[in-house]
């Protein structure tokens, strides 16, 4: 018996002195290892008579587990330990003065986001957003795409899991494939005048240099009793003017068709291409920035907006499109692979205020 207790004082002192992960692995090998103290006891009690057996046997199986457990304890403590010292080190006090030297650069997506808010704000428009996972109703059918409408093959879209088999129910859930729901979303919860521009992530299966599976859009709104085609245009050039520090800008109208505004137009804006660089000069060529028109009284209707009273226009800008433009990114799949060389060479400075200051090397 005496052997016992032994063994118990002398790997309790030595569990009380161990600091590190491998001094306790070690003592666990000491103690519980194939040829470990306990182990080894164990291995005794064949040569034992019965009596004896049981009882050794017991206080033997006692200890056992008495060390197991203290051998957990001392690790969760040490591993607590370890881990509250990293901590300490790493410790990052967000409220001190930002240092200068950051490695950190504002994302040209964030950077152009901040400048057409901040174009559209001076004009009085607010700010509204709306959730990436959208149902198939805001997406597609109260903008006029009802299921089976040939329009929602123009948009490849992302399907959430289980509900491409129920394409065209009304619960069906997508990832959004426009900014245009927030329209849908704004007209249902309130009521005109409305002045809104939604810039978001929108995502559509397609990828090359000018298409990635995930980009951006600025979606704008006006909703009142009287804007008209005219006012859209004005909006639409003013903003490209500010947007781009033209002067000038060549620009073009060009109908088109979305279900959701009649009539339709896409604007293109007057450019030289120089291999892989678009310079905004001339009207040799033309590049198309945004799709727009004047919101179809069907889906004024379908958010509940009286159509003979109000009317109103629509339109919704790529982002990543002008971004590349303005900046002279040649290629759209290298904003999304979070390669440091092109933050630090293409990013902005956390400090720069969002003015549209900076001229592009187009
Ligand atoms: N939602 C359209 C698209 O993604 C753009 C658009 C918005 C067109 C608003 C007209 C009005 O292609």
């Amino acid at each position: 018996m005496k052997e016992i207790e032994k063994i118990e004082k002398s790997l309790i002192e030595k569990l009380d002195s161990a600091e590190s992960k491998d001094a306790l692995e070690k003592i666990r090998v000491y103690a519980l290892g194939k040829k470990g103290l306990i182990t080894e006891s164990m291995r005794s009690l064949v040569q034992m008579d019965i009596e004896e057996r049981k009882l050794f046997g017991k206080k033997i199986n006692l200890l056992k587990e008495k060390i197991t457990n203290l051998i957990n304890e001392k690790r969760s403590l040490i591993e607590g330990a370890g881990l509250e010292s990293k901590l300490k080190s790493e410790f990052l006090d967000l409220s001190l003065p930002a240092d200068l030297e950051l490695d950190g650069t504002v994302h040209p997506i964030s950077q152009v986001i901040q400048e057409v808010s901040l174009i559209f704000g001076e004009m009085g428009f607010d700010i509204a957003d709306g959730p990436d996972i959208e149902d198939d109703w805001h997406n597609f059918t109260a903008l006029n795409i009802p299921p089976e409408h040939p329009a929602r093959q123009m948009h490849d879209t992302f399907y959430i899991e289980n509900s491409e088999s129920n394409v065209s129910s009304s619960s069906s859930e997508v990832l959004r494939t426009h900014t245009s729901p927030v329209q849908v979303r704004t007209m249902v919860s309130s009521k005109p005048p409305i002045n809104i521009i939604v810039p978001g992530r929108t995502y559509r299966s397609d990828s090359d240099q000018t298409h990635t599976p995930m980009f951006h859009q600025v979606e704008g709104l006006v909703i009142d009793e009287k804007s008209h085609m005219g006012h859209l245009k004005g909006c639409l050039v003013e903003f490209v003017k500010k947007f781009f520090n033209l002067d000038r800008v060549n620009y073009r109208f060009r109908p088109s068709y979305f279900p959701f505004t009649e009539p339709s137009a896409e604007m293109d804006i007057g450019c030289i291409r120089e291999g892989n660089k678009i310079v905004l000069e001339g009207d040799q060529d033309w590049l198309e920035i945004l799709g727009c028109g004047m919101v179809n009284p069907v889906v004024l209707e379908n958010c509940g907006i009286d159509s003979e009273k109000y009317q109103g226009f629509a339109f919704g800008v790529g982002i990543d499109r002008i971004a590349m433009l303005k900046y002279g990114m040649p290629d759209l799949r290298s904003f999304f692979d979070s390669d440091l060389r092109w933050l630090r060479h293409y990013g902005f400075s956390q400090f720069d205020f969002p003015e549209n200051t900076r001229k592009g090397s187009f």
